[in-house]
């Protein structure tokens, strides 16, 4: 879709501000969500035409304004074109998905890594999502694999709220459990040793919450999806840094693991990229 915005745009920019067209945009449900550099900033009316010119089925453009941040992971937003909304429908992997940009995270860009751990349940399966969000990890566990239930926490009312919905629409009630408040405090005081696979999707909070992850499995062990954000020069490997500071918080913690897979989930700036381990927990 880019080389097609960069085609129209070509007419209307000078080659100093095509180059800095972001790279790409999200697609959540019929809106585009982009960021646009400040020096380009007064050009983002004419960006927000070409993407929807583009892309028909494309409602709304919105500019996020800020990175996302604080404990709910938010992005301050402003609307440039189109209906002025920041609710919407994404589909993924036949789920769907209400999501209200201004009020919950939500990236289409893990849905590769959604898809990953749902294949990697097995039939009967106890699962803990520490930091849920509007469930989209949980439903596609759900929805593709045999889990018995997703035990799914968010501390951010709204996102539950979303994840009640979410879990109506696509039938898995039977599943899915919604759980608003802090992860910690719900697996102490109600999902004690029950997991065979606890799910951190919150790179900034995984590491500090490692040992959390760790009490709400069983007590025969289990598998835990580890998060985290890694800086690394030319000659460091970010897989490397993340599992040699894991491997020694696990140390330190007296948990016996064997690191089963680990990949770059995406890069998210210079030299800075999102990692997961899946991580083995022996009992
Ligand atoms: C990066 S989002 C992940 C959302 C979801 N897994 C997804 O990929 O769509 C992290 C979520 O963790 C929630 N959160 C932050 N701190 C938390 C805590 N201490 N306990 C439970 N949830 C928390 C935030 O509200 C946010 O919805």
């Amino acid at each position: 879709m880019r080389k097609q915005v960069i085609n129209l745009l070509s007419q209307k920019l000078n080659h100093e501000e095509l180059d800095l067209v972001p790279k790409s945009f999200d697609i959540v449900g019929d809106i585009a969500l982009m960021r646009v550099p400040d020096v380009i900033r007064h050009r983002r009316l004419i960006i927000a035409k070409a993407i929807m010119e583009v892309n028909n089925h494309i409602k709304t453009v919105l500019c996020q304004i800020t990175p996302t941040r604080g404990t709910f992971r938010l992005r301050k937003l402003e609307h440039v074109l189109g209906e002025e909304k920041t609710v919407t429908i994404h589909r993924e992997f036949s789920c769907a998905f209400q999501v209200d940009l201004s009020k919950v995270y939500f990236s289409p860009r893990l849905s590769y890594e959604r898809m990953r751990i749902a294949r990697l349940v097995k039939p009967g399966e106890i699962v803990v999502n520490m930091f849920a969000g509007v469930g989209t990890f949980s439903i596609i566990q759900a929805k593709h694999s045999e889990v018995k239930k997703v035990y799914s926490i968010d501390v951010n009312p709204e996102a539950i709220a979303l994840l009640n919905k979410n879990i109506w629409l696509n039938r898995v009630e039977d599943k899915v459990e919604a759980m608003l408040g802090d992860a910690r405090s719900i697996i102490d005081n109600e999902l004690t040793n029950v997991a065979d696979r606890v799910l951190m999707p919150l790179p900034e909070k995984a590491y500090e919450y490692l040992d959390v992850a760790f009490k709400a499995l069983r007590l025969t062990g289990g598998t835990i999806h580890y998060y985290d954000f890694m800086n690394a020069n030319k000659i460091e490997s970010p897989i490397q840094k993340t599992v040699d500071k894991v491997t020694s918080r696990l140390k330190e913690l007296r948990i016996l693991n064997e690191i089963t897979f680990s990949r770059i989930v995406r890069s998210i700036g210079p030299r800075w990229y999102q990692t997961v381990l899946d991580i083995k927990i022996k009992s």
